[in-house]
């Protein structure tokens, strides 16, 4: 299925590794032109960036923490002049800081609300603006089934990742007379830096609950995320899809 997303432009945060470099690469196969946002522009993520380039597409990796807000209108400017425009804002940059709730310090819940829900904020509140004049554009988040079923020694992950599915419902109804489509995703455990360092028995736990008795690839998300980018989804917004092979049923 052609997808239409030929000579698009996106911004997809954390796009350094992981789920988000798996997109950013997706998304410039499909023609579009890719800034990644991270904290962290290391050789790595310049890898991600000529991966973009080998697509035949512009690539731009731009330092800054999610969290910032500034920071946040300054990126979107950043990818606007470099590309001439702007169709698609993917937020994916997270992270985890576990442990069950009555050891986990305030530090360790802040971070967490902050670089997944406050971050989604800055980039969706940027990204606004410019696609409110546009009347047309596309958000994807990527969320977690642990923001959906919560999950035991995860309060501020879970909190966090729910905040993004209500964020993501609310920003529909505002976005929608713009025909601005914003989705979610949502997926199961995937294999990435996030994850490699869990012990065995969580990953062999996950791959046990999942019905198609796997751990995800972060391709498996980034096809999902592309499809919700293109107008072949034009009609589906305010969704929350699960990329979970059956994990949570
Ligand atoms: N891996 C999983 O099992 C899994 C499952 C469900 C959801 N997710 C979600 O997918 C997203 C991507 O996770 P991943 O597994 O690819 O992890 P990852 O650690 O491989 O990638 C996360 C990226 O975000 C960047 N980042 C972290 N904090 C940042 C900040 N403050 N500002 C800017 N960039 C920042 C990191 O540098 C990194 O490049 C996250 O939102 C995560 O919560 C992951």
């Amino acid at each position: 299925m052609e997808l239409g997303l030929e000579g698009k432009a996106a911004i997809v945060t954390g796009g350094r590794s992981g789920i988000g470099a798996a997109i950013a690469r997706r998304l410039a196969e499909e023609g579009c032109d890719v800034a990644i946002v991270d904290r962290l522009v290391d050789r790595q993520a310049h890898e991600v960036v000529a991966q973009v380039e080998a697509a035949g597409r512009a690539g731009l990796a731009i330092e800054a923490d999610v969290r910032d807000f500034a920071a946040a209108g300054d990126a979107v400017g950043s990818a606007l002049s470099a590309f001439g425009r702007l169709d698609i804002l993917v937020c994916n940059a997270g992270i985890n800081r576990d442990g069950v709730i009555w050891k986990m310090s305030e530090e360790n819940w802040d971070e967490v609300i902050d670089v997944n829900l406050k971050g989604c904020f800055n980039y969706c509140r940027s990204v606004a603006r410019v696609f409110r004049e546009r009347k047309r554009g596309t958000i994807v988040l990527v969320s977690s089934v642990n923001g959906l079923r919560g999950k035991f020694g995860q309060t501020n992950y879970s909190a966090s990742k729910g905040g993004e599915i209500a964020l993501t419902k609310a920003l529909a109804r505002e976005l929608g007379r713009y025909d601005v489509n914003v989705n979610a995703v949502a997926p199961g455990m995937v294999r990435t830096e996030m994850t490699e360092g869990l012990p065995r028995e969580v990953m062999e736990g996950a791959i046990e609950e999942s019905a198609l008795g796997r751990i995800a690839e972060p391709d498996d998300c980034a096809d999902l995320v592309a499809f919700l980018c293109s107008d072949r989804a034009r009609h589906i917004t305010g969704e929350i899809i699960k990329v979970d092979g059956g994990q949570y049923i």
